[in-house]
């Protein structure tokens, strides 16, 4: 019988520091450096999911609804939303938390497309994900409709 993969086995909770180097010239973390945290920790639940080697394909639209500051806690959570034929759309979801108080406020998140590769870097086929709690299964359904919407796009 085939290993049931539930998003919660491969889900990944990453936490980083706001340093100096992350930061802008206003004080608050760079884009970019936030970005390269969701993708390391989307592609870690992907490869985790599949068990083998994944590429980024695409990222949906990001908007950063809040800063995040020098000195904050940043929490960064990914699990694998939704599987195709040999992609995967992982979620990810961005926290800062306050360091002091522990008070913490979403930032932002986004939708990772990963594709797994073969050898030769040819889209290798994935073990499909089974949600199992109330959220997964919303996450799963929504997931759905965007990979339709995406592949709508991708055809026009
Ligand atoms: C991602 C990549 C392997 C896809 O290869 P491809 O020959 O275009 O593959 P296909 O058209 O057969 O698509 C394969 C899967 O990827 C999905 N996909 C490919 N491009 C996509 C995009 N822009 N958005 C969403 N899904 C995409 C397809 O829907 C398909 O999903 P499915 O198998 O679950 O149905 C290839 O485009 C690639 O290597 N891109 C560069 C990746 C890279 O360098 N990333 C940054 C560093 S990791």
């Amino acid at each position: 019988m085939a290993i049931r993969r539930r998003p919660s086995d491969s889900a990944v909770e990453a936490t980083h520091l706001v340093l100096p180097p992350d930061t802008n010239t206003h004080g608050t973390a760079f884009g970019g450096r936030i970005l390269q945290w969701m993708d390391i920790a989307a592609g870690i639940a992907a490869n985790r999911h599949c068990g083998g080697p994944v590429v980024t394909a695409a990222v949906d639209d990001l908007h950063f609804a809040r800063p995040i500051r020098m000195g904050d806690v940043v929490i960064v959570r990914a699990s694998v939303n939704h599987t195709g034929h040999s992609s995967m759309e992982v979620g990810v979801r961005v926290e800062r938390e306050e360091a002091n108080t522990r008070h913490r406020e979403h930032c932002l998140s986004g939708y990772f497309i990963f594709v797994a590769v073969d050898d030769n870097r040819n889209p290798a086929t994935v073990p499909p994900v089974t949600p199992a709690t109330a959220d997964e299964k919303r996450r799963f359904k929504n997931a759905i409709r965007r990979r339709e919407r995406r592949l709508a796009q991708r055809s026009a």
